[in-house]
């Protein structure tokens, strides 16, 4: 297949991720973010000093990957995305799963990305990042400087900016064990998530749950990793973010970019 697909081509993909988020009794009424995490889950696996892992390639068609407990729920963003793939052969998954990713992200009113083609898919299950490489929201600062800086070689701004996607969707106790969503707007993409963070009063949940924070009437709820945002050295870019939200748009369209194409080699030979 020639890397040469028109634009045209991308723009009929595009309108039909659109048309397959809207579902009345699905969460909040959206698949929008659980596409997004499944953006993030295939590309945020890459390993800076291994150089494997990352989007090329979208190893999570197989089973171990498929089967890591960081991505339960995800094969309902691969479900929602595979009629498409189906109707748009020509597009691999890879590009499928990562362009899925920034239209949710447009189409809940965030900032535009410009993704770039190019990705092929990996035929191997052997091809599979190591499992656990994806963060755990029950640990603290330590665990997300480990993950985002370096593992994956984000800066610590780069960093709060990518978190910040946690203004949409919820948590779903089936799923990660945790429960319910971070804003009053989750299917809204906004900077919503650092103000809640610096504005409410969080205390630990008292449930029979993992350890997560919620706000006083109970309705929203923060991740320990979410909280480790409000400690040195992300507190500053927290601050930032709640009170710019164009500076945040515009970091995190350039964070979200460098996620998706970590690892992506276009040359490479899969
Ligand atoms: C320390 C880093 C992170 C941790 C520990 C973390 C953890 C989690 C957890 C536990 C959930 C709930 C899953 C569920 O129960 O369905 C979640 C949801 C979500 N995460 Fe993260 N996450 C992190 C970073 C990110 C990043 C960088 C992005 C995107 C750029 C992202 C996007 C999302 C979205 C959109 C959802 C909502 C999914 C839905 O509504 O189904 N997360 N995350």
């Amino acid at each position: 297949m020639s890397t040469e697909v028109s634009t045209d081509k991308y723009n009929a993909v595009r309108q039909d991720i659109i048309k397959a988020f809207p579902k009345e009794d699905y969460d909040d009424g959206s698949f929008a973010p659980v596409v997004l995490r499944l953006a993030w889950h295939a590309s945020g696996t890459y390993d800076k000093n291994h150089k494997d892992g990352g989007s090329d390639g979208a190893t999570m068609r197989f089973k171990a990957e498929a089967e890591d407990s960081a991505n339960a729920g995800l094969e309902v963003a691969r479900g929602v995305l595979e009629p498409i793939k189906a109707k748009h052969q020509w597009i691999t998954y890879a590009d499928l799963w990562t362009l899925a990713g920034c239209v949710a992200i447009e189409h809940m009113g965030g900032p535009h990305i410009p993704w770039a083609g190019g990705r092929r898919d990996k035929n191997n299950e052997m091809d599979c990042p190591p499992i656990g490489r994806l963060p755990d929201g029950a640990l603290g600062k330590d665990h997300v400087i480990d993950v985002f800086i370096t593992r994956m070689g984000f800066t610590v701004q780069e960093t709060v900016a990518l978190i910040g996607a946690h203004t949409v969707g919820r948590c779903h106790r089936d799923r990660s064990g945790f429960e319910g969503p971070w804003t009053e707007t989750p299917t809204r993409f906004s900077n919503q998530f650092y103000k809640q963070l610096l504005t409410q009063t969080w205390t630990e949940k008292k449930w029979d749950g993992p350890r997560q924070f919620e706000d006083e009437d109970g309705d929203l709820m923060m991740l320990p990793t979410d909280m480790a945002l409000l400690e040195e050295p992300f507190r500053p870019y927290v601050e930032l973010y709640a009170k710019d939200k164009q500076k945040f748009f515009e970091d995190f369209a350039a964070a979200f970019l460098k996620l998706i194409e970590l690892g992506v080699n276009r040359r490479a030979r899969l």
